[in-house]
Formats: structure tokens, sequence, C-alpha cells
């Protein structure tokens, strides 16, 4: 055995898909999941192992599927920086010449190989680790994850249409029942002892069996004598095959919760006079700001920008740039509002707190209420508004100043 143990993967992905042909105008392997080629999801996780050391994609051999295919490939390989090298091939006719090619396509230094078929995207890496570490640990040919099969399963024979009753289309006679304790459902990725694998393969080319339909790889390690185990497969290791698999590439959205936290200061005593969440507040007192210094939309504008993950106000509208001077929080509100709409977030709630030790919010926190949830587009009962003073302490209660912190809660859809 070759000291360095190297492991290739072959991802399969040059069948016909006749199956679901009359459901979808494309091969299965091509679907869109998770916005690119299902394929892709294989190369995803047996990325996730550091032990695979280079993938041979193997793609459909008529020349222009091939051709953007390997470009495709070429694309994402770049994108995602890869750290270990693609290999391309056409496959052949049938799953096992697809293989074939795909060994071949091997380097030299390869002494492991995981086949596996793209149709089965959810295949996890905790199995490819299972997979390689039985295979390795005990020095075996081949191993295979398997599932217990819950179906009595039986043999049966066709039986022809003129022997049975008008009507009934198609009718099956039962042969045998099979044990089923002894029955598994073999799934791939499949891993193998690379060159015992290349020999069963070119043994049966050597020597063929006629009418044997050659489904997997393990049964051609069978044929040539090697003994194959198997470990414990996934239950949602589906292979897509059917129109009713397709449901389970329908990529789910869940909400997530999060909250933004806003927080905002403003000194008293400048031209601005005092609104507060776009309301006129009747007091002598002024703010001093570059723009027009109602520090609640401000609070409130920073929480909503926390949720959206995009930094703070002073990102989006520098107040080294003129033309925000002066310039209405409502403005800056709206538009923040529009960046809100296109992320899509659902907003849940929004609790804004005032800190003055003058003058007295209270009477109108309502209306402050009222105006911010015309604002957000969202009810009222989605806002609480409320106001204290820091017991004359620090430079609220000094009245020198005034804060105001926000906190906005959302759903997110991830
Ligand atoms: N496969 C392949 N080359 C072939 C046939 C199959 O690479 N000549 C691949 C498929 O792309 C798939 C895997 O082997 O990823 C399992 O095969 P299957 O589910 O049977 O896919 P198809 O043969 O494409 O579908 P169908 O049998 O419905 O035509
Ligand atoms: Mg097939």
């Amino acid at each position: 055995m070759n000291s360095k143990n190297e492991i290739y993967a072959i991802i399969l992905a040059a069948g016909s898909g006749s199956r679901l042909a009359k459901h979808i105008d494309i091969k299965k392997q091509f679907i869109n999941y998770k916005n690119n080629p299902l394929w892709w999801q294989s190369v995803l996780t047996f990325y996730n192992s550091p032990k695979i050391k280079g993938i041979v994609l193997v793609f459909p051999p008529q020349d222009d599927e091939y051709l953007v295919a390997c470009e495709k490939a070429k694309k994402l390989h770049a994108h995602h920086n890869l750290a270990i090298p693609f290999y391309y091939t056409k496959g052949g006719e049938s799953r096992f010449d697809s293989v074939y090619e795909g060994l071949k396509k091997l380097p030299s230094n390869c002494d492991f190989v995981l086949i596996h078929d793209s149709a089965r995207p959810f295949f996890s890496a905790n199995l490819q680790e299972k997979l390689i570490s039985v295979l390795q640990e005990h020095m075996i040919s081949a191993v295979i994850p398997s599932l217990e099969v819950t179906d009595t399963i039986k043999l049966v024979e066709t039986v022809s249409s003129q022997n049975i009753m008008k009507k009934m289309e198609k009718m099956e006679k039962v042969e045998k029942t099979l044990v089923r304790k002894q029955l598994r459902a073999i799934q791939t990725p499949q891993a193998f002892n690379k060159s015992e694998l290349l020999f069963a393969h070119e043994n049966i080319r050597k020597n063929p069996i006629s009418g044997l339909e050659i489904t997997d790889d393990a049964m051609l390690m069978e044929l040539s004598g090697f003994t194959v185990f198997t470990i414990q497969g996934e239950a949602n290791n589906i292979k897509i095959t059917n129109q009713k698999d397709l449901e389970l590439l329908e990529t789910k959205t869940v909400k997530i919760p999060c909250n933004g936290y806003g927080y905002d200061v403003h000194k008293f005593g400048g031209d601005r006079p005092f609104v507060l969440g776009g309301v006129n507040i009747p007091t002598k007192l002024t703010i001093q700001a570059h723009s027009d210094g109602d520090v609640l939309i401000h609070a409130l504008i920073d929480a909503l920008l926390s949720c959206l993950c995009l930094g703070d106000i002073g990102t989006l509208f520098p107040d080294t740039d003129p033309k925000y001077e002066n310039i209405s929080s409502l403005i800056l509100l709206d538009k923040v509002m529009t960046i809100w709409k296109q992320h899509k977030l659902e907003l849940c709630h929004v609790d804004l707190t005032v800190i003055t030790q003058s003058p007295k919010i209270s009477p109108h926190a309502n209306e402050i209420k009222k105006n911010i949830a015309r604002l957000l587009e969202v009810n009222l009962d989605m806002i609480n508004v409320k106001a204290t003073t820091e017991e004359k302490l620090g430079f609220t209660g000094q009245k020198l100043g005034i804060k105001a912190v926000a906190l906005v809660s959302a759903l997110k859809s991830v």
C-alpha cells in the first residue's frame, strides 16, 4: 500500500435523468440548488474533509453540455478559491461506464477513492469521514453506506398482459419473499481501494456477464471476489430520482430573530429646534447638531441599520458631506426604510427611550409613538416610547444635552 494514502472523490454527473425528464427541462444533476447546479453541493461536502486531495467531475459526454458544465465548474472553483484540484472527464452510456472514465482520470498518487452520485446531494461530511476511516483503519477493499429496509421485499416476475384479465395494465408474479432483516438499501458515497476497484472494473470489461445491469461499484467488487463491508448510511441521503424528490430541493427559508441597538446624544444650546421622533416639542431648549438633531430618530436609524448589519448612520450619511447638513432625520429614516424593505426583514418591535432632565417627554410620548408607527408602517402595538431622567446626574441631569436609545427586534429570513 502506498504510504501516502491519498484519497480522491469521483462525482458522477453524466446521467440522462430519464425518470425526471418529463417533469423538468434540465438534467437533474444541473438543477439549481442553493443558486448553483446540484452537483456542486457534493463538491462542497467533499471539500469539508481535508483528507480529499482532489475531485474528478464526470459530466455528460455530449460536447455542448460537457463544455458548459466544465466552464461552470472552473468558475466555481476559482470563485471559491478551492485548495484542491478538479479533474474533468466525459461520462459513458451507463453509470458503470462513467465511473470507469472517472477512475482513468485519477492521478497516480491516488490510493483510495470515494465514488458518489451527484443525485445524492444530502450526504454529510460525517458520513464521508466514517467511510474513509473505516476503509483505512481496517485496510479493507470496500465500504459502503447502507440502511435497513422497512418494507418487505419480494422477487417478482412480470406477467405478460395476454395472460391476465383485460383492463389490468401491469401485473407481476411473486417469485419469493426475501428475508428482510438481511436486506440493505445501499447509498453513495462508496469508498474503495482504488487499484482494486480499477481491477474489478477491468475484470468485468474483460469478462462481461450478459444481461447483468451493474447498478453500483460495490457490486463489481463483489463480482470480482472482494469483500464489501457496510456502515450505517443516512436516512436523508436520498437520491433525487422521481418527481416527488424535487420537493426536497426546494430550499426552505427559516426566520431567525435579530435585534439592533441604537444610541445617540445631542448637546443642548444650538440653533436647532427641539424635535423628537419627528414631533416638535414645545420648550426653550434647543439642540446643537449637524443635521436636524432629532436624537430619537438617529438612535432608531442606528438600531435599524444594526439589524441590517449595515454599520451606522454615519456610514450611510457622513456628516462630512454637505448634502446632509441640516437634513431632516425623517428623510434619512425614509432612505433607511427603503433599504430595509429591500432586505425583506420583518419588523417585530421597537423600544424607544429618551433620557433627558427637561422637558418632560411623557405628554408627547403618544404622539411620537403614532408618528414612528406611521414612518415605519407598522401597528401601534409594535412601538413603545418612554422617557426617563438620570436623577440630575451626568450631562443629562445637568441639562447639557439629551440622549436616546432604541432597540429594534426583527425576523430575518435565512
Ligand atoms: N450517471 C452517470 N452516467 C451515466 C448514468 C448515471 O454519471 N451514464 C450518474 C447520474 O448523473 C447520477 C448517478 O449516476 O448522479 C446515479 O444515477 P441515476 O440516479 O440513475 O441517474 P440518471 O441515470 O441520470 O437517471 P435515470 O436513471 O432516471 O435516467
Ligand atoms: Mg440511471
